[in-house]
């Protein structure tokens, strides 16, 4: 599995959780933030005289040559106005390169860690956009979304645990 951490902050909630996720999955994890990779042009190329590769030739292509010979794709983000992180909307973006069958059946697993409680709305809302996504690429979904309010070391810890959970669900395919 490749894992890809999106948040600008060296070393901070998310890259932290992307770790402990990362070394329990087996996943090879990535830093958004110290990839070359420009957002996607929509120029068509990949799909057309590309085959598969796209126009600009930055870190993305090894990004995606390793997604298209693993078991799946980890993305693990903070929560930016209820959104993903800049970095990893341009990872995802660039996703469509890749033919339908470089992802079809494998794993999609998505965390994603805000201030806000885990009660609050926008983990469903981001939990229900990427099942979608999924769904539409034939993926097996895992999601997990954790509160970690800045400065709140306990609450963190709780999300380590449940990174550590989720990593166990995520490496067995329980779904
Ligand atoms: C531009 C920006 C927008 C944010 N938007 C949200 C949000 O919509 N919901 C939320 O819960 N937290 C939001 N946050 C807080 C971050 O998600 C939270 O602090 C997160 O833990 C940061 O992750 P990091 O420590 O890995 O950088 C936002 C932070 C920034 C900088």
């Amino acid at each position: 599995m490749i894992a890809i951490a999106g948040s600008p902050r060296k070393g901070m909630y998310s890259d932290r959780i992307a770790e402990r996720f990362s070394s329990l999955s087996g996943a090879e994890l990535i830093y958004a933030r110290s990839l070359k990779a420009g957002p996607c042009r929509a120029c068509g190329y990949c799909k057309g005289e590309g085959r598969g590769r796209c126009v600009q030739k930055d870190d993305m292509a090894a990004v995606l040559d390793k997604i298209r010979s693993s078991d799946g794709l980890a993305l693990i983000s903070p929560v930016y106005w209820w959104q993903t992180t800049a970095q990893i909307k341009i990872v995802i973006d660039r996703l469509y390169a890749l033919k339908a069958e470089d992802l079809k059946g494998k794993k999609l697993a998505v965390i994603m860690n805000g201030e806000a409680e885990e009660s609050d709305a926008e983990y469903r809302i981001l939990s229900e956009q990427f099942s979608q996504m999924a769904d539409y690429l034939g993926m097996k979904f895992f999601f997990l979304g954790v509160g970690t309010p800045e400065g709140n070391e306990e609450l963190f810890g709780n999300a380590l645990l449940k990174a550590e959970e989720f990593a166990d669900t995520v490496r067995q395919g329980i779904y």
